[in-house]
C-alpha cells in the first residue's frame, strides 16, 4: 500500500512537471499578475503607494509589474500598453489626466483586463470596474474649514491642483463650502485664485511670488492643495520675510510638511493613509482575479456612470496632534519632525 502510494506520488510529481513545461510561461508566471500604473513619483506620497503595494503583493505571493509616468500621458499610455502586452490579470490605474485615461481602461477590456482606478477618479468611460481613494470632497473640506476658521477675513491666496486630476476638482468643492460664504459676505477678498498645472510646486511659486508682489505683500491666508505646493508658497513667503506669519493648508503629510508644521511655516496638512490604500488596492486587485466579491462602501459618479468605490477617511494634521497621527500610528518617527 506505502509502494503504491510512493509511485503514486512519483507520478503526479513528473505529471505536474510536465504540465508545468508544456505551458510556454515560466511555472512563476501562474502567479496572478496584476499591473500598476503610476502618474508620477515626485510626491513622496506616491513613493509611500509604491512602496506598498509592492511589500503586500509580494507578501501574497502574486506578481506586480509597475510602471511610473512621469506625468506624461502619451508615457503612460505606452506603458499600460506594455503591462496589457505582458498579460496582466488585473490592472491598478492612477491616472496622469482623468478623461484621457479613459481610452486606456477601454484598452484594457478589450483583453478582458478589469481596471481599479487608483486615488484619481478615471471619468468618461463606463467601463471602469472599481474606484479605491479617499473621500476626496472631505479632504477639501478639511482645508477649507481649517483656514476659514483659522483667518476668516482678508486677502486669500486659493490655489486648486492641476486641471487633469479629478481629484483637484474635489478638494476645492470642498474647501470652497467653507470659503465661498466668507467670500460672498465680503469678508475674504480673494487676490488670485489659480490652477497648479500638473501640480508643480515651482507653478505654485509663481502664482504666489506674482500675488504678494501685486499685493504689498498683503495677503492673510493661502489655501494650497497639498504639500508640494504649500512648501513652494512657503518659500515664496519666506523670500518676503513672511513665512510662519501667513496660515496655509496643505495635504499629503510629507515628512518635509511635518518638519514645517512643527517649525510653524506650514499650518495643517491632512493625512492619508497610503498603507491603507495600497494595501486595498492588491487585496481588491487578487479578489478580482480571483473571482470573488468585493466589498464597497460608496459610488462615485464619473460622468457617465456610477463607479463602485472603496472610500477610505483622511485625517487633518497640525502641531497639536502630530505625534499622535503621524508618529503613534508608525508612518514617520520622531526623528522625521525635526
Ligand atoms: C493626490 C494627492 C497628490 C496630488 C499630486 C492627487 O491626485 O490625491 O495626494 O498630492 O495628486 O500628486
Amino acid at each position: 500500500m506505502k509502494r503504491l502510494l510512493s509511485i503514486l506520488i512519483t507520478v503526479l510529481m513528473v505529471a505536474t512537471v510536465f504540465v508545468g513545461c508544456g505551458k510556454d510561461k515560466a511555472a512563476s508566471s501562474d502567479k496572478i499578475k496584476v499591473g500598476l500604473s503610476l502618474p508620477t513619483q515626485r510626491e513622496e506620497r506616491w513613493v509611500r503607494d509604491k512602496a506598498k503595494m509592492e511589500a503586500v503583493a509580494e507578501e501574497m505571493g502574486i506578481e506586480l509589474i509597475v510602471k511610473v509616468a512621469d506625468a506624461n500621458m502619451q508615457e503612460q499610455t505606452t506603458q499600460v500598453e506594455a503591462l496589457l502586452n505582458q498579460g496582466i490579470d488585473v490592472l491598478i490605474l492612477a491616472p496622469h489626466d482623468a478623461s484621457a485615461a479613459a481610452s486606456l481602461v477601454e484598452m484594457a477590456k478589450k483583453d478582458d483586463v478589469p481596471v481599479i482606478s487608483y486615488d484619481r477618479l478615471i471619468t468618461g468611460t463606463d467601463k471602469l470596474d472599481y474606484y479605491l481613494s479617499f473621500d476626496n470632497v472631505k479632504v477639501g473640506e478639511i482645508q477649507g474649514k481649517f483656514i476659514s476658521e483659522m483667518v476668516s477675513e482678508g486677502n486669500y491666496i486659493i490655489m486648486s491642483g492641476a486641471p487633469t486630476d479629478n481629484n483637484a476638482k474635489l478638494f476645492k468643492e470642498g474647501a470652497m463650502k467653507y470659503i465661498q460664504p466668507l467670500i460672498d459676505s465680503g469678508k475674504i477678498n480673494v487676490i488670485a485664485e489659480q490652477a497648479v498645472e500638473n501640480w508643480v510646486p515651482e507653478n505654485a511659486l509663481k502664482i504666489v511670488e506674482a500675488a504678494l508682489a501685486a499685493n504689498d505683500n498683503k495677503v492673510d491666508g493661502i489655501l494650497a492643495p497639498n504639500d508640494g505646493t504649500a512648501g513652494a508658497a512657503i518659500q515664496a513667503l519666506a523670500a518676503q520675510g513672511l513665512a510662519g506669519q501667513v496660515p496655509i493648508t496643505g495635504q499629503d503629510a510629507e515628512k518635509s510638511a511635518a518638519k514645517r508644521i512643527m517649525e510653524g511655516t506650514q499650518s495643517m496638512t491632512v493625512f492619508k493613509d497610503t498603507r491603507d490604500l495600497g494595501k486595498a488596492a492588491i487585496e481588491i486587485a487578487v479578489k478580482i482575479a480571483k473571482g470573488e466579491k468585493v466589498e464597497t462602501n460608496s459610488a462615485v459618479d464619473n460622468g457617465v456612470v456610477e463607479v463602485p468605490t472603496v472610500s477610505l477617511d483622511a485625517k487633518v494634521v497640525t502641531k497639536d496632534n502630530i505625534k499622535e497621527v503621524l508618529i503613534d500610528s508608525g508612518y514617520m518617527s520622531e526623528d522625521d519632525l525635526k
